[in-house]
């Protein structure tokens, strides 16, 4: 199989066992990049991303005068020299962000106040992606940020802030980071009131860089004008990534599977409380935050790691709350190739409109590869209803997003005839290996 020509076929599966590691959190590795950006000293980073995603963030920062080194031992290994605060430089060209939303939205609020023009770009799927979320409160703090009906590319004509408190309309950890980011750089203090909590990835590598950041119930603040120090840190693996092979192993028969080295921040583990509900079986060995640190464990910079042991139980339906799908937001692709695995599958969500807006149009592209591979599907607009499988077989069409080209790929591990994914490179953009590791699964069965 190859997925290099953008074309994979899925190999069938039988179960899922050992043990394996993922790639570095992607998450992570935007935030500590750019923070080691504008530190003070040289951050050294192992396990950093390897996908495209985290690479159009280290360009990014290239671009803007940042020193960075990139070991050639496979491992993720970074040297990143930092500018300072407010040291970055003017690019000399428009900065690409390709297909990463976290990477164009924190560099808008980096960027916010630093005193030159900058223009930031995508790729045609993040061109079509809503900036306004970010745009209007930077304005509020003073940039001036143009946008093309609300879409990049943006062009951000640096300068002084002021810090504000700004409560987001949606829950979203991307535009809390733009805004704490930007508030480094502000006069005062700058407030973020969380109705519904996100990922707190930011929080915890502020802190890692030596800025306090307080945190009462769901508000969390820093203050303007802190310098940052460089720090030595391994990134964990990224559970969302891992969350492929849970769900490979939760819906074979026979899967009895180990994943090492995972990050296991609890505003990022929640599916695994949902994979439970779906019937798999799942032990934590060295979670740092619920035991206080057994052995096995470990902590790096503030960020949990450790293994998950998860074991094949017999599926049953489950539903995703409204309330719950901002904690599970990257997860419900994977969680719908569950569902359409196995005959006792099903699974519900609703309140998720904000997956029309990821990569692809995930609610849309989700049902129709689904019902390519003969998997029935009820759209909503504000979610989908997946009525069990196995998949019969046929060819799915990741639609350039890498989290519809998993999905469909660990669904058809399962499916009665061949399955085949086009537009299966996408994974390039967090999974450059994921084809790899199928086939290495589909081996050792
Ligand atoms: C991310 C936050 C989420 C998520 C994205 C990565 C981040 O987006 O979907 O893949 O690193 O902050 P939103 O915060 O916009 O929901």
């Amino acid at each position: 199989m190859s997925s290099t020509t953008g074309f994979a076929a899925i190999p069938r599966i039988l179960h899922a066992r050992g043990r394996l590691r993922v790639p570095g959190d992607k998450s992570i590795s935007h935030r500590y990049a750019m923070l080691a950006a504008i530190a003070d000293g040289t951050s050294r980073l192992t396990g950093y991303a390897p996908g495209a995603d985290c690479a159009a963030t280290l360009a990014c920062l290239e671009a803007l005068g940042t020193e960075i080194f990139r070991d050639k031992d496979n491992k993720g290994t970074l040297t990143i020299t930092g500018r300072g605060l407010g040291g970055l430089r003017a690019p000399g060209a428009a900065l690409d962000a390709a297909n990463s939303g976290t990477s164009m939205r924190l560099l808008a609020g980096l960027l916010a106040p630093h005193p030159f023009r900058t223009v930031i770009g995508g790729d045609a799927s993040l061109s079509r992606r809503p900036m306004r979320r970010v745009i209007e409160p930077l304005t509020r703090m003073g940039a001036a940020i143009a946008a093309v009906d609300g879409r990049p590319p943006l062009t951000i004509d640096g300068t002084a802030l002021r810090g504000i408190t700004h409560v987001p309309e949606v829950p979203s950890a991307q535009v809390k980071s733009a805004i704490l980011l930007a508030g480094l750089h502000a006069e005062g203090r700058t407030t973020v009131v969380e109705a519904t909590p996100t990922r707190d990835h930011t929080e915890r590598a502020l802190h890692a860089f030596g800025v306090p950041v307080h945190r009462i119930n769901g508000a969390v603040s820093v203050a303007g004008g802190q310098r940052l120090h460089a720090i030595d840190a391994a990134i964990p693996g990224d559970v969302s990534s891992a969350l492929f092979w849970l769900v490979l192993a939760a819906g074979t028969p026979g899967s009895d599977l180990f994943i090492d080295g995972v990050g296991l921040n609890r505003s990022r583990t929640s599916v695994l409380e949902v994979l439970r509900r779906a019937g798999a079986e799942i032990e934590l060995i060295g979670d740092l935050e619920s035991s206080g640190g057994e052995s096995g464990s470990h902590e790096s910079s503030g960020e949990p790691m450790g293994t998950i042991h998860i074991r094949y139980g017999e599926p049953v339906p489950f539903e995703i709350t409204p309330a719950e799908v901002p904690g599970l937001i990257d997860e419900i692709p994977g969680l719908a190739a569950l569902a359409a695995m196995h005959p006792g599958g099903r699974m519900t969500v609703r309140g998720a409109s904000e997956l029309r807006v990821k990569e692809s149009d995930r609610i849309a592209m989700l049902a129709r590869g689904f019902g390519r591979l003969g998997i029935k599907v009820d759209e909503y607009e504000d979610g989908f209803t997946i009525h069990g499988g196995p998949p019969e077989g046929g060819e799915a069409d990741a639609a350039g997003d890498h989290r519809l080209a998993m999905a469909f790929a660990i669904a058809g591990s399962r499916a009665r005839a061949g399955v085949q994914i086009t537009g299966a490179d996408a994974v390039a953009v967090s999974y450059p290996g994921f084809f790899d590791e199928l086939d290495r699964i589909a081996r050792a069965t």
